[in-house]
């Protein structure tokens, strides 16, 4: 395991931390952008009410709830779709990263739990759906869904300019990891998405 990675069990014994889960939703898709350029994966992301992109998900009170049960909650808020995420879609747990350890009251620390979850093209639309319109955080904590580029344009924007943007905690590494962990993209198609995004920010 990676530093700052801990198990579900020992995340679990820290009852002086809080917690959150959040889940990354995707599917396969026949889809062609532009009639030509296949999309293959839809991934979905949200523009959170603080200008970051995160996934979809949220603080959990294990006191209250298990933590797949608070997920599905917070994703019922959030999506307007109570998406069941289960055990089985659990990939890790850590600390937030670059946690204030000055800051008083409120900072007990906080774990981040992390899941990925494949679903139907249809589920994804339907999500879409509900999303901009029944879920409770649409327009308050959530700004709107995104999909992620997973392509590359022929001016080599496309995934590297979506990795050019500002992230939530570990999101964007949530996002590259699981990427390459499922072969979502090729090591060196994420290579060079990552190369380019830097130039973007210098
Ligand atoms: P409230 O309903 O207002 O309590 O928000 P929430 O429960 O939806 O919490 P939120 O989704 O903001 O997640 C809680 C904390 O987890 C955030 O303040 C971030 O520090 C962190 N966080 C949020 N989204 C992500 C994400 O996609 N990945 C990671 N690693 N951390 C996230
Ligand atoms: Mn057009
Ligand atoms: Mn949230
Ligand atoms: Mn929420
Ligand atoms: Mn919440
Ligand atoms: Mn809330």
């Amino acid at each position: 395991m990676a530093s700052g990675q801990l198990s579900r069990e020992e995340a679990l014994e820290c009852s002086s931390s809080r917690h959150a889960c959040h889940v990354m939703l995707y599917s396969d898709t026949a889809s062609l952008l532009f009639g030509r350029t296949p999309i293959r994966h839809i991934v979905l992301m949200q523009m959170r009410f603080d200008g970051l992109l995160g996934f979809p998900g949220g603080l959990v009170d294990p006191l209250e709830e298990t933590l797949e049960e608070g997920l599905t909650r917070e994703l019922l808020e959030e999506l307007g779709v109570a998406v069941p995420v289960s055990v089985e879609d659990y990939v890790e747990s850590c600390f937030a990263p670059s946690h204030p350890p000055t800051s008083s009251s409120s900072s007990s620390p906080l774990i981040l739990h992390f899941y990925v979850k494949k679903i139907e093209e249809e589920q994804i639309r339907e999500i879409e759906k509900a999303a901009a319109s029944t879920a409770v955080d649409h327009g308050l904590e959530v700004l709107g869904m995104v999909r992620v580029p997973l392509y590359s344009t022929k001016s080599h924007a496309g995934f590297s300019c979506f990795l050019s943007h500002s992230f939530i905690g570990n999101a964007r590494s949530q996002l590259v990891d699981s990427l390459l962990r499922l072969h979502l993209v090729s090591p060196g198609e994420l290579r060079r998405a990552l190369r380019s995004s830097q130039r973007m920010n210098a």
